[in-house]
């Protein structure tokens, strides 16, 4: 028996309002719970929003190409490879960018992440126990240390990198006020990382003269090198210091799971899965239908243009149970979205989880409690989901 699928139901939703920025997972968990697929009527796109729904649209990519995207219009501070390409163009430039993860390189960095973590945190925790900010002393000065530092980029302005971050992930999104602020506030940082993305300023052999390699060989062009690069430093630093400074504001929230954390280190990898499930620090990602299609029993005709709102899946409780709760023995806590599903799954996530681990590895050894020492501040933005700020006391292990 074939199923007709039925006209998506339509929302006054507005998911850039100031109002919903501010408690995105409250408002997009609401209009999960309204369809799989809703159309948001003031910018005329629709949302997909249930986890089901959104992995089946990113596993077909044919249909769902990546071409296109609500609120699309070329942007300095996004580059279209590989994020907007689809095979064969995505194939090869993916292939280029997934040789900078090689085994080689990721075990350079094992060994120098690991040696930086443990450097850190015994800095931190010279006079004993410890108030500082999660985002900024931790999660922020760690990233910006080991990251760069294997880019080979100078010490000097790396800090610009999370300003970089910030008007990336709001430059996807309605031109108002909020997305022109954060346009002109990011232009120190688009300068700042169009200087250092230059061919003649990468480390001979480094992961940008490899990329630059890739030009030379005729696999992708110059631009699509350029481009490459330039993802690398768009989406490489804030999601990873959002995502680790949501882990911790987790834990400063569940003490009882640092101590399961600390009596079964074998859980580390999980417990970041967890965080980022319930802190992704992407909101969403955009596609257009090439073709008339349904998803969950809506109808999606040709040239419609898609939010897959996978912050609001990774607490969709038909998924999973106690969506809310924080739990790092989650058998699946890996299947979340919140890397991305299917061909544009998240290049660099070898590199976001191995820092997380290195870092939660120091930490478990040598805390015996993370607390939570005043009021979170959430960082307001489009696209990216994390906090500014997130005050907390470390307790040394005796
Ligand atoms: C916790 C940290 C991170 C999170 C949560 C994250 C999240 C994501 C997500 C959700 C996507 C899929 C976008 C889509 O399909 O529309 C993606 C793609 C991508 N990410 Fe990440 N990311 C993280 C870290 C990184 C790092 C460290 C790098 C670079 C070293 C990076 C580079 C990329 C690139 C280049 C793509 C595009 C892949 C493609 O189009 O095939 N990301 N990321």
């Amino acid at each position: 028996m074939t199923t007709l699928a039925t006209h998506a139901p339509s929302s006054d939703y507005d998911p850039f309002d100031a109002d919903v920025l501010l408690d995105v997972h409250l408002h997009d968990g609401r209009l999960r719970e309204v369809a799989p697929v809703v159309h948001i009527e003031k910018y005329d796109f629709y949302a997909v929003t249930r986890h089901a729904e959104i992995q089946k649209a990113l596993r077909d990519w044919r249909t769902f190409s990546s071409t296109d995207r609500p609120f699309y219009q070329p942007n300095p501070f996004r580059p279209n490879a590989p994020l907007m390409q689809d095979p064969p163009d995505h194939t090869q430039t993916k292939s280029v960018m997934m040789r900078i993860f090689s085994r080689e390189n990721m075990a350079k960095m094992q060994a120098y992440f690991a040696e930086s973590a443990t450097g850190l945190v015994d800095d931190l925790l010279a006079g004993g126990a410890v108030d500082l900010d999660a985002y900024r002393d931790v999660a922020a000065r760690y990233v910006l240390q080991v990251f760069p530092d294997v880019l080979g980029l100078p010490t000097e302005g790396r800090e610009l990198l999370l300003k970089f971050g910030d008007a990336v992930f709001n430059a996807f999104g309605p031109q108002n006020e909020h997305h022109h602020a954060k346009m002109r506030s990011g232009a120190p940082a688009l300068a700042w990382v169009e200087e250092n993305m230059k061919r003649e300023l990468q480390d001979e052999g480094g992961i940008g003269a490899q990329l630059y390699a890739a030009a030379d060989e005729g696999v992708i062009s110059e631009t699509e090198a350029e481009q490459l690069l330039k993802s690398v430093f768009g989406a490489g630093f804030d999601t990873t210091v959002f995502g680790i400074s949501g882990a911790l504001r987790a834990f400063a929230d569940n003490p009882e799971q640092w101590q399961l954390l600390r009596s079964r280190p074998d859980l580390i990898e999980s417990a970041f899965e967890e965080a980022l499930r319930l802190y992704p620090p992407s909101r969403y990602g955009g596609r257009i239908a090439v073709r008339d299609t349904e998803l969950g029993g809506i109808a999606i005709p040709a040239g419609t243009k898609l939010l897959l709102m996978w912050l609001g899946a990774g607490r969709d409780p038909r998924k999973w149970s106690d969506p809310d709760q924080f739990r790092i023995d989650r058998h699946d806590a890996g299947s979340h979205l919140s890397f991305g599903f299917g061909i544009h799954t998240c290049a660099g996530q070898a590199v976001a989880r191995l820092e997380a681990k290195s870092l939660l590895s120091a930490l478990i050894d040598r805390v015996e409690r993370i607390e939570l020492a005043g009021e979170p501040r959430r960082a307001i933005n489009f696209q990216a989901f994390g906090h500014e700020s997130i005050p907390i006391r470390l307790v040394p292990a005796g």
